[in-house]
């Protein structure tokens, strides 16, 4: 269990922060004594969700961005600075992704996809690294992957090969901005059952079951799962585990390589 000041002093900016994954991780940065910007496309989303965590007594604040337009990741940075003083943690969260086989996707949907996920996570990384790099915690950058950017992933080119580069951009960084005191790490989860993606591109297509049981623990992740992962990443807890990839991920990844 995290103590209430595990992030006590810590400003952190959440790309699609408005829902998902990114909402739980902003939720509980919150909780645990956090600053949080919420970005996303959604203006009403964002501000929504930034408006629920001040309800319950957290500090955050919410501003449109898409992650694919550079001159907005580098306002919704300013804006962190400038609301909360200080950028401290990152996290590249924002992704898109639908199911296509390769040989129909059009040369619009692969960039689309590389642009959100690959794109949108240098811009970010670029964006802060200043602020970053002025932390007096050290900065921290973690960004949401998957390992099926690592192991391929069939109807997924373009989403598995912007996790894949995700990877190793995070790696390339750790080392280059290690001695600047920033830590870079990713979080693959698994397939996490209450998020709008596991809900559209397995549970809609019939393949809920299926995919909880190609994990080693047979079910779904949960979304605190991969707050919890984040936490630990962005908190002194982690002070010391930077280039580090954490999977999430219920042994699905174990299973595959072991079957
Ligand atoms: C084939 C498709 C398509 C589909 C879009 N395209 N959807 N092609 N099948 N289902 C093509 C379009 O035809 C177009 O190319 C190009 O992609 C751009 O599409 P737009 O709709 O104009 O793009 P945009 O409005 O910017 O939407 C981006 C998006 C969209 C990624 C396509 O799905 C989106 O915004 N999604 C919301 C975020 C999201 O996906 N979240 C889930 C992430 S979950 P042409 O050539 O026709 O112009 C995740 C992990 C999942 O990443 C893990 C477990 C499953």
């Amino acid at each position: 269990m995290f103590t209430n000041d595990t992030l006590e002093g810590r400003a952190a900016l959440i790309t699609g922060g408005g829902s998902g994954i990114g909402l739980e991780i902003a939720t509980a940065y919150a909780r645990l004594g956090a600053s949080v910007m919420l970005v996303g496309r959604n203006e009403e989303r964002v501000q929504a969700a930034a408006s629920a965590i001040v309800a319950e007594g957290g500090r955050a604040l919410a501003l449109k961005a898409d992650v694919r337009n550079y001159d907005e990741v580098k306002a919704a940075v300013d804006a962190t600075v400038e609301g909360f003083g200080s950028l401290d943690i990152l996290v590249n969260n924002a992704a898109g992704n639908f199911v296509c086989p390769t040989a129909d996707l059009s040369p619009r949907g692969w960039q689309t996809v590389i642009d959100i996920d690959l794109n949108g996570t240098f811009y970010g990384c670029h964006a802060a690294y200043s602020h970053l790099k002025e932390s007096r915690y050290g900065g921290s950058i973690i960004s949401i992957i998957t390992m099926l950017g690592v192991s391929g992933w069939p109807q997924a080119a373009h989403a598995a090969a912007a996790k894949g580069g995700i990877l190793s951009l995070s790696r390339t960084l750790a080392v280059e901005w290690g001695g600047d005191n920033i830590r870079v790490n990713t979080i693959s989860p698994g397939p996490i059952g209450d998020t709008e993606g596991v809900q559209r591109m397995y549970i809609e297509g019939g393949r809920g079951e299926l995919e909880q049981k190609k994990t080693a623990l047979g079910r779904f992740g949960k979304k605190e799962d991969i707050a919890n992962a984040a936490v630990y990443l962005a908190s002194s807890l982690g002070a010391y585990v930077t280039g580090e990839n954490l999977i999430v991920d219920g042994g699905r990844w174990l299973k595959y390589v072991a079957a």
